[in-house]
């Protein structure tokens, strides 16, 4: 019997490529896990009005581990058009499956790691005082709250009764859109829990503590959202008084957009809510080479989901040859052997993709700064499969 069960959900398009790949890397580094198939994604929602069938909610159930690729979302109107004959106008709403599957098993807490590779063609650099030509190292390990905040879908547009009244109770309220017809106004709140801050808050500083990270930067807006960021900031502030060998840095999500480019070697653990934990993460990912590059883990009580934290690429999912970067999900499953207590195999793996990105002989199109598109493959760029076999020809010559 092996060791672990992992629930592997490809999904839709460039998922399933990159993970073949991604399984291929953990079997040649000696990762010792049987794998059990769970149906997600547009198909299914197609097939059977609901892109998360239960069947795989319940091998997550059982088996707590979950390797993700990416789905297909569409806009409500393609959603319900593409609906098999036998289940339109019957009630179906398309909800995307993984938010469902982050609120299902309460998986509040978002891990994306930002860490440049050496000899990546697409970190970013910068001119020093000189004119000259500076590559900061970024190693920043974002922590997003994943289940409340913006994101939460408590949201109504033309609010009415109750609602209205409650909001009209506020003086902000009254005085900004007190005049304004009910039917001209669209609502999405922002809901911060103390549990849910909490937990985020104790996940960064954990994590800061045990890796050896000088900072935890909360980045959010509490001069401004003065209820959820303030009380996310107080508890920040009381929470780093366990900490005291770690500073706690305070920036505004716009600030830290701004000084993303300025310093982002400064850095270390940041902390945020769902949204600007969101955006934040994906401007870091921008520095060290983009999708191709941003892995995640959404971790909760008793569950884990790992994925990467691009999308399924429609345009690239059909190639004959697919020729799309799979560091990302390999990164991805990484994350799950950590999560597994499997450090060894995961030191292995990071080692190799180092390796292969620091030799320079096998990069996908997006290494190149090519357009994607299947020509690619002629002009030099290696497809999905290279540099997966690349990775794997690392990972098993390594003594
Ligand atoms: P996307 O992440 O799928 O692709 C955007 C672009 O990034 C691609 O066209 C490609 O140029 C590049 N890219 C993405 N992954 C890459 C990789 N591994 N290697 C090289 N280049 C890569 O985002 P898009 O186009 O906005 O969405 C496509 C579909 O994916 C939509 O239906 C969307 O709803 C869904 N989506 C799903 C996510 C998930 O499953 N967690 C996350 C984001 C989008
Ligand atoms: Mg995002």
């Amino acid at each position: 019997m092996s060791k672990h069960t992992i629930v592997t959900m490809p999904g839709d398009g460039i998922g399933r490529v990159v993970m073949d790949e991604a399984i291929r890397v953990l079997d040649a580094a000696g990762f010792d896990a049987e794998y059990v198939h769970g149906d997600i994604g547009w198909e299914f929602w197609c097939s059977e009005g609901n892109a998360l069938p239960e069947r795989t909610i319940e091998l997550l159930k059982k088996h707590r581990v979950g390797l993700f690729g990416a789905i297909t979302s569409k806009p409500k109107e393609e959603a319900a058009s593409e609906l098999s004959p036998g289940l339109k106008d019957k009630g179906y709403v398309y909800a995307s499956p993984i938010v469902s599957m982050r609120q299902m098993f309460d998986l509040d807490i978002c891990i994306r790691p930002c860490r440049t590779y050496r000899g990546n063609p697409l970190n970013f650099i910068r001119r020093g005082p000189q004119g000259e030509i500076e590559e900061p190292e970024v190693n920043v390990v974002i922590f997003r709250q994943n289940t409340e905040g913006l994101y939460c879908g408590v949201e109504w547009s033309h609010p009415e009764g109750i609602v209205y009244d409650a909001l009209n109770s506020h003086p902000n309220f009254r005085k900004n859109f007190g005049k304004v017809p009910k039917e001209e106004i669209a609502v999405s709140t922002r809901i911060f829990t103390k549990r849910a801050t909490e937990r985020i808050l104790r996940a960064a500083f954990e994590y800061a503590d045990k890796n050896g990270f000088k900072s935890v930067t909360l980045c959010e807006k509490p001069n401004v959202i003065r209820e959820t960021s303030g009380m996310m900031y107080r508890m920040a502030r009381d929470m780093q008084k366990e900490y005291n060998h770690i500073q706690l840095w305070n920036t505004n999500i716009d600030a830290q957009m701004m000084w993303l480019t300025k310093n982002p070697e400064d850095y270390g653990v940041i902390v945020a809510g769902n949204m600007f934990g969101d955006i934040v993460s994906d401007g870091f990912a921008g520095l060290i080479g983009g999708l191709g590059f941003a892995c995640s883990a959404n971790i909760g009580g008793s569950v884990a989901v790992f994925e990467p934290t691009h999308g399924s690429a429609p345009k690239y999912a059909d190639y004959p040859v697919s020729i799309v970067n799979p560091i990302a999900m390999i990164e991805s499953a990484c994350l799950m052997l950590e999560y597994l207590g499997e450090q060894m195999i995961s030191e292995k793996i990071k080692k190799a993709i180092a390796e292969v990105i620091f030799e320079g002989n096998v990069r996908t199109y997006d290494m190149m700064k090519m357009k994607g598109s299947p020509d690619a493959l002629k002009h030099g760029a290696a497809s999905t499969r290279e540099m997966g076999g690349e990775i794997v020809k690392k990972v098993t010559s390594d003594k």
